[in-house]
């Protein structure tokens, strides 16, 4: 099983383009409180290298691609997004490293709550630490 889901979402095409509508509760599995998102990110940059004790997000690249290395303090992942209809979410005790951005990557995150450094892991020691907690 994944670490995390890679979720697709419906595309509605026509002749004139193609648009994606995300629901709260439908193709969002929680209340949206934040929306960010991430670009013009400088050439061989890498972001994230942290994990969150209490947040969900869905990662969406809505332009160019990347790459999300993720690890749950057992097995690490690579998922890659790469198109407007693929959702990442990330829910739980998942340290992220995201990677390979291209230039014309536009990454947008969903979360269910406010920013709050306090909820950051930034430190990997620690962040295993809190895995071992977590499943002892
Ligand atoms: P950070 O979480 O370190 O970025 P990334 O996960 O992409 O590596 O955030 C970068 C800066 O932006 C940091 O000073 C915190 C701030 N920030 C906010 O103020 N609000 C937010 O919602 C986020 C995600 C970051």
């Amino acid at each position: 099983m994944s670490i995390c889901k890679l979720i697709d979402f419906k595309t509605l095409k026509d002749e004139r383009g193609s648009l994606i509508a995300l629901e709260q509760g439908q193709d969002i599995p929680f209340e949206i409180k934040r929306f960010y998102y991430i670009f013009n990110i400088s050439k061989g940059f890498e972001r994230g290298f942290h994990a969150h004790s209490n947040l969900k997000q869905m990662a969406i690249a809505v332009s160019g691609k990347c790459m999300f290395l993720i690890d749950n303090g057992i097995k690490k992942e690579e998922m890659y997004l790469d198109n407007p209809n693929k959702g990442l979410f990330i829910d739980g005790l998942i340290w992220r490293e995201i990677k390979e951005f291209t230039e014309d990557c536009v990454l947008v995150v969903l979360a269910n709550d406010h920013y709050k450094e306090k909820d950051y892991i930034r430190d990997y020691k620690e962040f295993i630490k809190k895995v071992n907690l977590y499943n002892n």
